[in-house]
């Protein structure tokens, strides 16, 4: 039996510990050492590399995906699309995600893992079309979380759903690492007696699960599963892939990567990640199980910023309020799976009904248009009363959001005129307009610092030569 190894490092592992701070010269190195390796795919691009590459690290990211590309011509490509919101945190009109797939596959992109956070197939189904169109691999995700309205068969519709989609291979991706080894089990055995294409699982080490589940998720049928060379693993990144491999080879499935250049991996990324961890960029609070997430029933991530916000204000005193709030809210909202953007959205509402005193005196923008179905439909009902007070008597919209907003693409191009050099451009400022601007100011400055500085070695020169 094969298991597919696909290898985090660059995307899930560098956005989980470091928050998507790692800068392409810094994995440049190692990019033909990861090719030869024998991984399944590479994840390397998606989530929050594209925003961060922007906004952080004046880098353009359609040319961290060609640069990657060109180093990594055997293994496969894989990155993560939130559906029809793209990268970003709002929706995108259609002409804008069909673009920006075709971009992503024409740059490099084999694998697109597509998924929308409330499970409404209607966000993937623009996304998953045009990566088909393309040529790339469509994988359908399942946002996993536990609720009185998800159940295995409710997982299954879905799945099957996906596939009729037409795609490839279906994940499940348990974004909180709150997939217990029992419910994992579960899950892919009846996910497997449901579908016909391969189904994959993601999870993360957050609180302490992850590598049970995935042996479980294999035994159950799995074809594969998502890992992190071991410097960067473990906290709220992957499971290490060294000791995923090492268990799997064992039990006699067969895993096709070759563990002497896991080494070499490893032993690159070690100095990387002791640097961010001196410039505290890799904050070690992320490093530690968070084994309260399973009792609370969500996210480390979302733990920790609820934990933040509440510091900001003064109210730490007020958490154990907050948590048990959180749940209410969830279930009041018709139990989202606590992924971007929904964890944001509840975790605020929630400290807003303790800190106000008094439940919805106070409603989030957000949450507000969720409620008007601006986000999709929610996989159960809405409070009625807390629907009535922000909808007071009008309907939520019934069909897809996205169709409601108009194309973007020619607008943009038009508005950038001669800043935009190419497709991508435009793509990069539809995604995230502030930071490409930025980004563009900078690129074009920076050319200017170059000329000028090649001006000066041209006259440099010639005098020499006199
Ligand atoms: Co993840």
């Amino acid at each position: 039996m094969n298991v597919k190894i696909t290898e985090t490092v660059l995307r899930d592992a560098n956005q989980s510990l470091m928050a998507t701070r790692l800068p392409e010269e810094d994995f440049d190195a190692i990019l033909k050492t990861i090719d030869q390796a024998g991984y399944y795919a590479i994840e390397c691009w998606g989530g929050a590399t594209f925003d961060s590459c922007l906004r952080y690290l004046n880098e353009d990211p359609w040319e961290r995906l060609r640069t990657i590309r060109s180093k990594v011509k055997n293994t496969k490509l894989s990155m993560l699309l939130r559906g029809q919101n793209l990268l970003g945190y709002h929706h995108y009109s259609d002409d804008a995600v069909r673009r920006f797939v075709r971009k992503s596959v024409e740059n490099g992109i084999d694998i697109v893992r597509i998924f929308d956070a409330l499970n409404d197939t209607r966000n993937m189904r623009t996304a998953v079309e045009a990566c088909l169109e393309a040529g790339g691999h469509a994988q359908g995700a399942i946002c996993f979380t536990s609720s009185p309205v998800h159940s295995l068969d409710a997982f299954a519709a879905l799945g099957k759903e996906i596939e009729a989609m037409g795609c490839q291979s279906l994940c499940i991706k348990d974004m909180a690492g709150i997939m217990s080894p029992q419910e994992a089990y579960d899950l892919v055995k009846t996910l497997k007696e449901s579908v016909s294409i391969p189904v994959v699982v993601h999870t993360h080490a957050t609180t302490g699960l992850g590598s049970m589940t995935y042996l479980k998720a294999i035994e159950a049928g799995a074809d594969g599963i998502d890992t992190a060379i071991s410097s960067f693993s473990g906290g709220t990144s992957q499971p290490p892939t060294e000791s995923l491999v090492y268990t799997l080879e064992q039990f006699g499935y067969h895993t096709g990567v070759d563990f002497k250049k896991l080494k070499e991996i490893n032993d690159f990324f070690v100095p990387v990640k002791n640097k961010y961890m001196e410039t505290k960029v890799l904050d070690p609070y992320v490093m530690g199980t968070k084994a309260d997430a399973l009792t609370y029933q969500i996210p480390g991530g979302m733990l920790s910023n609820l934990v933040a916000q509440l510091k900001a204000q003064n109210a730490i005193d007020r958490l154990d309020e907050v948590l048990a709030e959180t749940p209410k809210v969830r279930a009041d909202l018709g139990y989202p799976p606590l992924v971007t953007p929904m964890s944001q959205m509840v975790g605020v509402q929630a400290a807003t009904n303790v800190l106000l005193g008094e439940r919805y005196k106070s409603i989030g923008k957000e949450v507000k248009a969720y409620i008007r179905g601006e986000y999709g439909k929610a996989p159960g009902p809405i409070d009625p009363a807390l629907a009535e007070k922000v909808l007071a008597g009008q309907s939520p919209i019934q069909g897809r959001y996205a169709e409601s907003i108009a194309p973007e693409f020619e607008a943009a191009k038009e508005y950038l005129g001669d800043r935009a050099e190419s497709e991508e451009d435009v793509l990069s400022y539809i995604a995230f307009p502030a930071q490409a601007e930025a980004y563009f100011d900078y690129r074009a400055k920076k050319r200017e610092e170059e000329e000028f500085a090649k001006a000066l070695v041209t006259t440099y020169s010639i005098q020499e030569v006199k």
